[in-house]
């Protein structure tokens, strides 16, 4: 087993450090930056059907439900095409709306969770198209599916997913990407920018390894701490939830994700000097916004531990910690900002004694309901 961890102590830090590979991976043969062009042999069969799809519905639990979330943000952005992302165990049990113009898209690193095979069976009933995002080559929900992309990031071993999330994200942006280009919702220039963006995100996510060191020091400060809150806005908000799950998962501390301006009606009751907030707060559109969530949180005497963009001087000046990360396009920024998150967890939970690998309670995929 310790062959199979490469050197490192456990499964999900080795996963986490695999990422600039494993995203490397999920996009390789499929942006094809000097030609200026996309490819998914899964997609272009089905590419006119997904470009004039009424609607798409994501469905899929847990991390790969966040992935769903990151997507909904990009293909209403980039391609105009609207979103709903559904928990799968609901979404089969409400009695959906779901027309043969629907296109589902199905999110599961596994392709063996239960909730998701049966949410897909569902749709299939009604005459929809499903379309999965598949890491498990030959998976159940990959062979249910009437098309679909592989994630490639390679086995996950830890039950705590991470590369598989990124690699979701990337396959899911790239789609967003080619939907947008079809339907000409994203002008050429804007494409080429994003397509030499992803491109050099391997090594940005490479870069934000290297800040390992000061997350541990931080991890100590908060590792007895019970409870921690997320919050992030726009494509940042999906990670606040991934964040606080991580967190959950793994060190049994109670953490919530919220969307930062959500905050407000409800968990800012909770802020006093005791709660530690992790706030998403690169430079983007709601940039100006989450400045003033904050002001708000430290107004409360929070202790704010800031993941902010390099160079950023405003936050920084407001926050306790701050941990920068570097600069991308706002659409690619889950896959850097997430960084720094799976890797608090981590060493929050070596920190607690916590088995990180098998966490109490949590199975790597959930066949049963
Ligand atoms: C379990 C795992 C999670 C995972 C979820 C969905 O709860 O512990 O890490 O996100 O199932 O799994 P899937 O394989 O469908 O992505």
């Amino acid at each position: 087993e310790s062959i199979e961890k490469g050197g490192y102590e456990h499964f999900m830090l080795k996963e986490i450090y695999e990422q600039p590979r494993s995203i490397l991976d999920s996009m390789r043969g499929r942006l094809v930056a000097e030609s200026s062009h996309l490819m998914m042999s899964g997609v272009r069969e089905y590419e006119n059907k997904l470009a004039n799809a009424d609607r798409i519905i994501i469905v899929a639990c847990g991390t790969s439900w966040h992935a769903g979330l990151v997507a909904e943000y990009l293909i209403e952005d980039l391609a105009r095409i609207p979103v709903e992302v559904e928990y799968a165990s609901e979404f089969r049990y409400r009695n959906p709306i779901i027309t043969e113009k629907d296109i589902v898209i199905a999110i599961s690193q596994s392709g063996e969770t239960a909730d998701t095979l049966a949410a897909i069976e569902l749709a299939k009933s009604k005459g929809a198209t499903i379309f999965g995002i598949c890491n498990v080559v030959g998976s159940s929900i990959a062979r249910a599916t009437d098309a679909g992309a592989y994630t490639h990031a390679g086995p996950e071993i830890g039950v705590a997913s991470t590369k598989a999330f990124t690699a979701q994200v990337t396959v899911l942006t790239l789609i967003a990407m080619i939907l947008g280009s079809k339907r000409g919702t994203l002008e050429t220039t804007k494409l080429h920018q994003l397509m030499a963006e992803l491109e050099s995100i391997p090594a940005k996510v490479e870069k934000a390894l290297e800040l390992n060191d000061q997350i541990v020091k931080i991890s100590e400060l908060f590792k007895d701490a019970t409870n921690f809150l997320y919050l992030g806005r726009g494509y940042n908000f999906p990670v606040a939830l991934e964040g606080a799950l991580k967190l959950k998962e793994i060190s049994y501390i109670h953490a919530e994700g919220y969307p930062a301006a959500e905050m407000k009606h409800g968990p800012i009751a909770l802020i006093d000097e005791q709660m530690p907030v992790v706030v998403i707060a690169t430079k983007d559109s709601s940039y100006e916004k989450i400045v003033s969530n904050v002001q708000e949180v430290k107004a409360r005497k929070g202790k704010v531990i800031a993941i902010v963009t390099e160079g950023d001087k405003t936050i920084p000046s407001m926050a306790d910690y701050v941990i920068e990360i570097p600069e991308t396009s706002e659409h690619l920024m889950p896959l850097l900002s997430v960084i720094p998150l799976q890797l608090l967890s981590y060493h929050i939970a070596v920190m607690r004694g916590c088995n990180v690998d098998q966490p109490r309670n949590l199975a790597k995929s959930v066949t049963v309901e």
